[in-house]
């Protein structure tokens, strides 16, 4: 009896197979409810007292055998399946992989980066919760300016002091207060008001702010950076300064680009004058500076800030500035080829 087990042992052994009928019959010749394993533990108690524990240990190894080749056998099987369902055409095409679209915003922020860059501009970024200092007082408006009506502002709560900012000019202050000049920088960013939200404003939007400041500075050096930004971004050249009132900036203007009167769009988005204003800009204040800690009697500098979903609105001809923040894949799947 134990030669005839110590053969089944060595059939056992010697089997392998890549069918999966196969390995279920082997399975069931040894280890089925009426297979051989059963037969003779069934046996076990025939045998000779003498006999037990040599009979006992093969056909526990004959069981151990059985039951590794089966798992063996039919994991190589899973694998060799997994492979053919993996491989088994590689002329047929690839799955489509979706690819993101960028959003519209940081498509034209990083336009606006890349144009200034080139002119040796760095980007620098600051806190979108802001202090009363930063966003306010060291930028000229002091706590009863009138100015600060021009923006409402989110106050958080518990603190007075402690805000969303309403601008990025704040991170100019920043800025200068770390850095030493020459500063070439410019400060994209989040920016909050408490404004009603409609087609055209939202409580929230975003900006880009630039600083220069240097010695001998001048008003030219503004309005030639100025029109070298507007030609690389719209291809448009010509651009007035139209005297304006920034308390941070003396003198100020607003920055009017000359779009053109050729199609029925451009009507509309000039409101049939041809110029479409862009930004603010300005020198900067004397007391900026020295409120930063910088030598105005040393130094000057011009500073700029413009919108970036103005800008977005206008590029992509987009009716609705609420489109830029609700996240609808049929609207945002349209950028997808841009940079
Ligand atoms: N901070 C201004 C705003 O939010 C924009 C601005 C105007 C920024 C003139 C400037 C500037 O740096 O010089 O409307």
């Amino acid at each position: 009896m134990i030669d005839t087990i110590k053969q089944y042992l060595q059939e056992v052994e010697g089997f392998t197979s890549t069918s999966k009928e196969e390995i279920e019959t082997f399975r069931i010749k040894y280890l089925g409810k009426k297979g051989l394993l059963n037969e003779f533990f069934a046996e076990f108690k025939n045998v000779p007292a003498a006999q037990k524990k040599e009979f006992g240990q093969v056909i526990n190894e004959l069981k151990k055998a059985a039951t590794e080749k089966v798992d063996a056998l039919q994991e190589a099987l899973k694998d060799q399946n997994n492979l053919t369902g993996k491989y088994d055409d590689l002329t047929k095409p690839g799955e489509p992989v979706e690819i993101g679209a960028r959003h519209p915003i940081s498509i034209v922020k990083n336009q606006i980066i890349d144009i200034f860059s080139r002119i040796g501009f760095n980007v620098s970024e600051g806190p979108e919760i802001e202090d009363d200092w930063h966003n306010f007082t060291a930028l000229n408006l002091p706590e009863y300016h009138p100015a600060r009506d021009m923006q409402d502002t989110f106050f958080i709560q518990t603190d007075p002091d402690i805000l969303l900012r309403t601008h990025t000019s704040s991170v100019q202050v920043r800025y200068m207060e770390k850095h030493k000049p020459p500063i070439r920088t410019i400060s994209p960013g989040r920016v909050y008001r408490n404004e009603a939200i409609s087609a055209r404003s939202h409580c929230f939007f975003h900006q880009v702010e630039g600083l220069y400041v240097d010695k001998n500075v001048s008003f030219a050096d503004l309005k030639q950076t100025l029109q070298y930004f507007t030609t690389e971004m719209f291809g448009k050249s010509k651009i007035r300064l139209r005297p304006s009132y920034f308390p941070f900036t003396e003198p100020s203007a607003e920055v009017d680009v000359y779009w053109g009167l050729e199609t029925e769009t451009d009507y509309r988005m000039t409101k049939g004058t041809g110029w479409l204003e862009i930004m603010g800009c300005g020198m900067v204040d004397p007391n900026v500076l020295q409120n930063c800690g910088i030598d105005s009697e040393v130094y000057s500098g011009f500073a700029f800030g413009m919108g970036i979903d103005r800008i977005a609105l206008l590029l992509h001809q987009i009716p609705d500035i609420r489109l830029l923040s609700e996240n609808d894949v049929r609207f945002l799947e349209q950028f997808k080829s841009s940079i």
